[in-house]
């Protein structure tokens, strides 16, 4: 079935996948693969209702800022442009776009005139959310405002004739109260069918798989994760068990328990699982890395190399195929799309994997879903609710949770200086030896983290969390602000230290021992489904010559990793977190990660 679906134009930034997501569960496909330069010619398709113009981090003033084939506007199409998508349509058309100094950035109330059908069943006034500094100083011919703000008096615009739609906030975030209902009148002016849904996708998959696999047989490595498991509940429910083989690999890299965990609730729903023990070889492989790309690489690597092992020695050959769980946003966080920066290279679309995939030799069945679309299929499959609703664990495992170092690095901390003011009074800081992955201005950054010693005002995650973008807005060579745990560390770090290192199974089974506390603790407190992701950290670090390691707690909140806030859990579970974990003989101190992403990436790496 061709579904009738709505395309989004990515003008880079994250906003794009957001807007799809949200159009989805809607009922509409909503699709951003296209390029914004993309052809008139190439979406005059019928089955295409309606286009998007997404936010994105430029301005139209700036030489190379992104633009689109503008003979899109006469295909006849509804249009709805989205912040620098409503700037771009002014511009491109005719009207004048007034360079902004201040800007307005966050909460905002809107004032519609009630004529414009994008606001029908909003009320009058409603809040939204703006993140702008240019804005529209005057329409392009046939357009009219309908909306405004207390700082923008062209908050919204339409062009009645031309059904063409835009507006300066950001209708996909949750902030802006009735984005929903404006998403749905947009659809609803572009005529679409509300033909999207899980279980549609599931039975399309049906026909679709079949064909795409033939009389060939599947196997694929099963991380543990929700996607792979998924992936191949899918591949067993369509194909058969007896043309489906799972090969879990145990890496070394997994969480305490987890092998067992996960063979169980894979044997239940009656597939065929075989698992592989390389922690041995996977470990010696990373020996004397530090580097966290080349680590990443590595563990992909060491991937193909079982999986090569694995053909040898079971003589598949050509009739087999290999599958992977890659879902929708993988695929434009590693340049899927033109603007997408590579924040990272996840380990599905290593340099082997490339080659299998130019051979037309791997399938991913459910990589034009997002995570939430994933959960909801897991769940029509049959598999358990807790396996479906885990947090995301990624590929490499712990491997990107274990940071390591190049060098040693031994540093007196004169008396913590480096004082941020931050009102009422000064907070001092200490600025780590070591660097981890960040993400700024839709870049990827490889900066120090600062550890506070003391919470400025309130404790409460809210808090932190806000003293943390002052921090980091103010200071560019951090990316990252953590708050020292514990009861050690109310006084003062008179020393910090890194130990050179690498991945061995001493430190796994260090950072495996402390994971294990926080997800006991996540359980027996109730808060498990609280946070969206948990990840637990190790780090080099030593503070006041103890010879020791560091432990960051890093909980989120997301809707689809493609940005987080810091997950608000009670301060009784990091204290009893501390406590528990700062036993082990091997910790320095623990820390707790208050950063939003961006700055900070979910992972440290
Ligand atoms: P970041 O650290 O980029 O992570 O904010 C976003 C989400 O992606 C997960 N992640 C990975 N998943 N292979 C995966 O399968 C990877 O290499 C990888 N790196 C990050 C991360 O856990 C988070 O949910």
């Amino acid at each position: 079935m061709k579904h009738e679906k709505i395309i989004i134009l990515d003008f880079g930034g994250q906003y794009a996948h957001l807007i799809a997501s949200r159009i989805r569960r809607l009922g509409v496909l909503a699709e951003i693969r296209l390029p914004n330069e993309t052809k008139a010619s190439d979406v005059d398709d019928e089955t295409i209702k309606g286009i998007i113009l997404s936010g994105g981090p430029q301005s139209v003033f700036a030489p190379d800022s992104p633009r689109t084939d503008d003979a899109i506007f006469a295909l006849g199409k509804p249009v709805l442009g989205i912040c620098y998508g409503h700037q771009y349509l002014s511009h491109a058309l005719g009207g004048k776009v007034a360079p902004g100094t201040t800007g307005e950035f966050g909460r905002s109330e809107l004032v519609h005139d009630g004529k414009c059908p994008l606001f029908n069943n909003v009320p009058e006034k409603s809040i939204v959310w703006m993140n702008h500094v240019d804005a529209v100083g005057e329409y392009s011919a046939g357009f009219t405002n309908c909306a405004t703000t207390e700082h923008c008096q062209t908050a919204a615009a339409w062009n009645e004739k031309k059904n063409f739609f835009s507006t300066q906030f950001h209708l996909e975030v949750t902030h802006t109260e009735f984005g929903e209902q404006i998403f749905n009148n947009f659809l609803d002016i572009c005529g679409c069918s509300r033909d999207w849904s899980v279980e549609q996708f599931y039975k399309e998959q049906e026909g679709k798989l079949k064909k795409q696999v033939g009389d060939r047989n599947v196997f694929l490595f099963v991380s543990g994760g929700v996607d792979s498991t998924v992936t191949f509940a899918l591949l067993t429910k369509i194909l058969g068990k007896d043309r489906v083989r799972g090969l879990f690999v145990d890496t070394g890299l997994l969480r305490q328990g987890e092998v067992e965990q996960v063979e169980k609730s894979i044997r239940a729903i009656g597939a065929d699982l075989t698992t592989l023990r390389e922690g041995e070889y996977f470990l010696s492989k990373l020996a004397g890395q530090t580097d966290p790309e080349q680590k990443r690489t590595t563990i992909g690597h060491a991937f193909l190399d079982v999986q090569q092992k694995f053909f040898a020695e079971n003589k598949l050959g050509d009739e087999w195929l290999l599958a992977q769980g890659t879902i929708y946003p993988d695929t434009i966080e590693t340049g899927g799309t033109k603007n997408a920066d590579t924040i990272k290279t996840h380990h599905n679309r290593a340099p082997e994997v490339q080659k299998l995939i130019d051979a037309g030799k791997v399938i991913e069945p459910v990589a034009d879903l997002y995570k939430d679309e994933v959960r909801a299929l897991g769940e029509l499959l049959g598999l358990p609710h807790e396996l479906v609703w885990r947090h995301p664990f990624p590929g490499p495992g712990l491997g990107v949770r274990i940071l390591c170092a190049a060098e040693d690095i031994s540093e007196p901390i004169v008396d913590e200086v480096d004082a941020f003011t931050f009102q009422p009074k000064k907070k001092p800081f200490v600025q780590l030896p070591i660097k981890s992955v960040g993400v700024q201005g839709d870049f990827r950054t490889y900066r120090h983290p600062a550890v506070l010693t003391s919470i400025p005002g309130e404790k409460t995650i809210e808090n932190l969390e806000k003293f943390s973008t002052k921090l980091i807005n103010h200071y560019d060579d951090i990316n990252r602000c953590t708050f020292i745990l514990g009861k050690n560390y109310t006084g003062n770090i008179s020393h910090v230290s890194v130990k050179k290192c690498d991945i061995s199974s001493a430190r796994v089974e260090t950072l495996q021992r402390a994971d294990a506390i926080v997800t006991r603790l996540l359980s027996d407190m109730n808060v498990y489904s609280a946070v969206w992701q948990f990840p637990v950290v190790l780090l080099p670090v030593s503070f006041n010559k103890t010879g020791r390691e560091t432990i960051v707690l890093r909980p989120v909140d997301s809707i689809d990793a493609m940005s987080a806030s810091v997950g608000k859990l009670p301060w009784e579970f990091f204290d009893r977190a501390a406590k528990e974990i700062l036993k082990d003989e091997t910790i320095s101190a623990v820390l707790l990660d208050c950063t939003s992403k961006p700055p900070g990436t979910i992972e440290w790496e």
